[in-house]
């Protein structure tokens, strides 16, 4: 008792000789702008001044990211089981990537906004990648993001055709902005910011009997070849093939969105040579920039080419193509084909598979390296991503497949990685 009386006597000491010498007032704002501008860690500062897309985001500092993995803060080491969502295809900080945009960087950045001066990156990449396209598919219109491709592409469609109807798919993702989110297949995420674009048509995937609503008026279908955020839905056998004969015998044209599926993830190049159709339309986006923000809507160049007239500049926008982001897409790309990475795609997925294993997981679908592990329940798959991100590997889960686990990582994953994550994943699916 005379220890507290001694330690309460000495902070009221202190508290009255503070108080003399400096008004406590200030000092309590000195502290208070102190904790704002220097205590405040970046935790803090992202939840305060970072615009939030959730209630409760992952929210991990991440201060480094190599090959397949990531590094937080304190040091801690990462499985990347996701890779940016299917955009680090050649994985983290490839070192031909850095070297491609160093040079780019001593070159020029942003010069003019995109259609205008020819850019050498840009160029070369266009030339590229129609090279390792189907002959119809010569002509590259590059944006910054996934969102501006399928904006851009729904927009060719309406004005090559002159139609205005448009038509997507149950539980498909085009992108976030306003006419992507029109074609959106989800009410819940489209409700709330209603009315978008008039004249959209749902359809369900993989729905034959649906393909009787393609008609004469449709500007064109807008699908996933293979729908990831639905959890990795598959066309059926034939179905695209029915789709892409609807849409000749309407003229309409056929949108494929490869942007989270392009790049090799599905064990070739593109998803949809396994399935024998061409789009006339296709969209790429994420991996397309080799962790650069870049996107493009690739058509036959007649098509392209309305948007050169009535009206002129159709289709404008600044970044689009930036010259960096061009440059660090073609080195990746172009380490994609030399490593041959697609060739080990399949052997990669098969180890997954024979290691994911479990009573508590229900399935697991999959085409090449994009997986969703289904489990009962988003609360049971809530607490596996917890906890693995606990054990040292990241993943998440599908907007419209909240109880499946997100498998997508760089292609560059090795064996070891893969066995690594797999026993985490194991292990933590005991516990839980
Ligand atoms: C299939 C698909 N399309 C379009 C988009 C939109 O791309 P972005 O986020 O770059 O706008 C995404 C993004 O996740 C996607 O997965």
């Amino acid at each position: 008792m005379q220890k507290v009386n001694y330690l309460l006597q000495g902070l009221l000491n202190c508290y009255s000789r503070l108080n003399q010498c400096f008004n406590l007032k200030v000092l309590f704002k000195i502290a208070l702008f102190c904790s704002d501008k220097i205590i405040m860690t970046n935790r803090q500062l992202f939840l305060n001044h970072v615009g939030q897309t959730s209630e409760a985001p992952l929210s991990l500092e991440i201060v480094k990211a190599e090959g397949c993995k990531l590094f937080d803060a304190d040091g801690k080491e990462y499985i990347d089981l996701i890779g940016g969502i299917s955009v680090c295809n050649v994985g983290h900080r490839h070192p031909k990537v850095i070297d491609a945009i160093k040079k780019q960087l001593d070159d020029y950045l942003h010069i003019m906004v995109y259609g205008e001066l020819v850019q050498s990156p840009q160029v070369q990449y266009a030339k590229l990648l129609t090279e390792h396209l189907p002959a119809s598919l010569n002509s590259v219109f590059f944006t910054a993001s996934g969102s501006e491709a399928t904006e851009g592409a729904m927009k060719l469609a309406k004005r090559y055709q002159n139609r205005s109807q448009i038509i997507s798919f149950k539980n498909s993702y085009h992108g976030s902005t306003q006419g992507a989110l029109s074609v959106m297949g989800s009410e819940y995420w489209q409700q709330a910011f209603r009315p978008l674009l008039p004249d959209i048509l749902q359809m369900n995937f993989n729905s034959f009997e649906d393909l009787k609503n393609i008609t004469e008026r449709t500007a064109c279908v807008i699908a996933e070849t293979i729908q990831a955020e639905a959890g990795v839905l598959i066309a059926q056998n034939g179905w695209l093939k029915a789709l892409r004969k609807k849409c000749n015998e309407t003229g309409t044209l056929l949108v494929l969105d490869e942007i989270q599926c392009g790049f090799g993830r599905n064990g070739t190049l593109w998803a949809f040579e396994q399935f024998e159709v061409v789009p006339d339309i296709l969209l790429l986006g994420k991996a397309l920039g080799g962790g650069m923000p870049l996107g493009a809507f690739v058509a036959h160049k007649k098509i392209m080419d309305s948007f050169t007239h009535d009206p002129v500049l159709g289709h404008i926008n600044t970044f689009g193509g930036h010259p960096v982001c061009c440059a660090a897409g073609l080195a990746a790309f172009k380490v994609l084909l030399d490593e041959k990475l697609i060739d080990a795609v399949k052997m990669k997925e098969e180890l997954f598979l024979s290691l994911l294993k479990h009573p508590k997981i229900k399935t697991v679908r999959s085409r090449g390296l994009m997986m969703a592990v289904e489990f009962e329940d988003f609360d049971m798959n809530k607490k596996m991503i917890d906890a693995l991100i606990l054990a040292g590997v990241f993943t998440d889960w599908f907007l419209f497949a909240a109880n499946c686990l997100r498998i997508v990582p760089p292609l560059t994953i090795s064996d070891e990685e893969i066995t690594s994550a797999c026993t985490k994943i194991i292990k933590v699916l005991d516990k839980i």
